[in-house]
């Protein structure tokens, strides 16, 4: 049976009230998410807070995302009055387009700024995001090697971790670890399916079956051509039997949690293609 995740209601409130206290500090924030969970990967409770400030979301990791989802979760986005912007940290891509983004936003401050003779205003932005979006690669690319941590000095509050970039933007770390809220158990199966949270809390057929059942439902295609399936070996056999049926297939005899780490794995690995595991609007709808 699928279970809900256990959610420590403190830390999450502590959390809370630290980024709620440096909202105050900043601009702007920036939300890191993963492209391929745009909903999952984001924090409900923490999306309340940051509502009060300007805001973009990165979608990070977009080169294992599926494109095309990619550009419908952007467009989802933007409808809901939010900007977003695709990036690969990993590879180093996308994230120059990061401040002119923020730039844009906060065009009307900067102006006035300027209008009152304050040139190049050094933006304030804080990074947020839940454990293994990508978020200290995108810091340490944003800073690149002119990194300089300025908290714990004179005139700086403690445990404040401001970091300096070359693009006139400091940016401040968001403390501590902001997990995920996971109150739906599909939330809880597609981060873990992603990586994001430790193997060991589910056990892997689940997971295996979880994907299995996303793939036969959203990439047919690449299930089908990722495995050498035809369809009846999909059509004529539930889920699990089809994990059975993969497990032969491997050589793998009746270890089913050998073959379901082997489909997780792959689809970590891009092995069935790019894949995002949020659809946008589907989670309207329930
Ligand atoms: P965090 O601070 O948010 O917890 O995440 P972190 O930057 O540590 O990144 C978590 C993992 O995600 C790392 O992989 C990192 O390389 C990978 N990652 C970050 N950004 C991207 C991206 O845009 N695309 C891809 N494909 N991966 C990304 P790791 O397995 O922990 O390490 P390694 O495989 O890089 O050695």
């Amino acid at each position: 049976m699928v279970m809900a995740l256990q959610w420590y209601p403190g830390h999450m409130n502590k959390a809370k009230n630290q980024v709620q206290d440096r909202l105050k500090l900043v601009d702007i924030v920036l939300e890191i998410v993963d492209a391929r969970l745009p909903f999952s990967s984001r924090n409900p409770v923490l999306e309340q807070i940051i509502d009060q400030k300007k805001h973009i979301i990165i979608l990070n990791k977009s080169d294992l995302a599926d494109p095309k989802v990619t550009a419908d979760w952007k467009v989802n986005f933007q409808q809901e009055g939010t900007n977003s912007i695709e990036v690969d940290a990993k590879h180093d891509k996308g994230l120059n387009k990061i401040k002119s983004m923020i730039r844009t936003e906060l065009a009307e401050k900067i102006a006035r700024y300027e209008n009152n003779g304050v040139q190049n205003y050094r933006i304030k932005a804080m990074c947020i995001g839940i454990p293994n979006v990508g978020k200290s690669t995108i810091l340490n690319r944003l800073v690149g090697k002119n990194v300089a941590i300025t908290g714990n000095k004179p005139g700086v509050t403690k445990n404040q971790n401001w970091l300096k970039t070359n693009i006139g933007i400091d940016l401040l770390d968001t403390p501590g670890i902001l997990w995920p809220k996971i109150d739906d158990p599909k939330v809880g199966m597609k981060l873990a399916l992603s990586g994001a949270i430790k193997d060991k809390i589910y056990a892997p057929d689940d997971v295996a079956i979880y994907a299995l059942n996303f793939l036969e439902a959203h990439y047919m295609d690449q299930l089908q051509k990722g495995y050498g399936l035809t369809n009846a070996d999909i059509f004529n056999h539930t889920t699990p039997e089809l994990l059975m049926d993969l497990t032969k297939k491997f050589g793998y005899r009746e270890d089913y949690d050998r073959a379901s780490r082997r489909i997780i794995d792959d689809v970590r690995k891009l092995k069935l293609g790019r894949l995002t595991f949020d659809v946008p609007g589907e989670f309207y709808e329930e």
